[in-house]
């Protein structure tokens, strides 16, 4: 099946709603227990800044703040509507999330852009980079990749965790039918589209050897519909 881009940016309120008000703890609690594994493979590593690059509405974020509570935890979208809702979370208990922070910044050709007024939160030098399905809604996948080794301090740990394509339309229908059954459509809907619109495995090791990430960056398949990358930087 041909990738069908769809829009970068979840900045509808309906669908940002939808997104943050659907169930996805088993899924964030997976990628936060290998966010765990990565970085225990280097167990004097510094834990000091974490970052969650597309964020959305803080679902994974607040995962990292709570079991990583000393350290600084700072989550990145470029969509207002999402992080108004992560923003809305944090402050239901402020004293709980004081060392978490939510910034609007986009990834782009150059890394990190933000004009938001906590833009100094994302300088350079994170010890641990984490993004769950932001991969599939970069129109251009080199803006991530190249943003990684621009943000990261010397052997900062990475884990990313995707959607990948799958071979066919009816093969994205099923996958829909067994893991979206009956949620709601604006849901099915965003989810069948970023079916169409991730990469497959093999593309994304092409995306790392360009970036000539391959040696720092594994990539792996998981389960029927996911694929994670994993590694250190430097
Ligand atoms: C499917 S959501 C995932 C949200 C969150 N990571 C989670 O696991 O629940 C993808 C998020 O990536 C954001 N996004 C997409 N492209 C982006 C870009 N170029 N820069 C910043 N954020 C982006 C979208 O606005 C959206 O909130």
């Amino acid at each position: 099946m041909r990738r069908t881009c769809e829009p970068e940016l979840m900045d509808d309120g309906l669908q940002a709603s939808a997104y943050a008000a659907a169930d996805f703890s088993a899924g964030d609690q997976a990628v936060l227990e290998r966010c765990v594994a990565v970085l225990a493979e280097r167990p004097a590593a510094r834990r000091q800044r974490l970052l969650d690059l597309g964020c959305g509405p803080g679902n994974i974020t607040f995962l990292l703040a709570e079991r990583f509570p000393a350290a600084q935890v700072i989550g990145v979208d470029g969509a207002a509507a999402m992080l108004q809702i992560a923003r809305d979370r944090q402050a239901q208990d402020p004293s709980r999330w004081r060392a978490l922070s939510f910034v609007q910044g986009l990834l782009c050709g150059t890394g990190l852009q933000s004009e938001s007024s906590g833009a100094a939160a994302l300088a350079a030098g994170f010890d641990a980079l984490v993004s769950n399905s932001l991969l599939h809604h970069l129109h251009e996948p080199q803006v991530l990749w190249q943003a990684l080794p621009a943000l990261a301090a010397p052997g900062a740990a990475v884990y990313i965790k995707d959607l990948r394509r799958p071979v066919s339309e009816q093969a994205a229908q099923t996958l829909c039918e067994r893991h979206l059954a009956g949620a709601p459509e604006v849901l099915r809907h965003d989810y069948l589209a970023s079916l169409h619109a991730a990469f497959t495995a093999a593309e994304v090791r092409l995306q790392l050897q360009h970036a000539g990430l391959d040696q720092a960056l594994q990539v792996n398949e998981v389960d029927d519909r996911y694929l994670e990358v994993w590694g250190h930087l430097g």
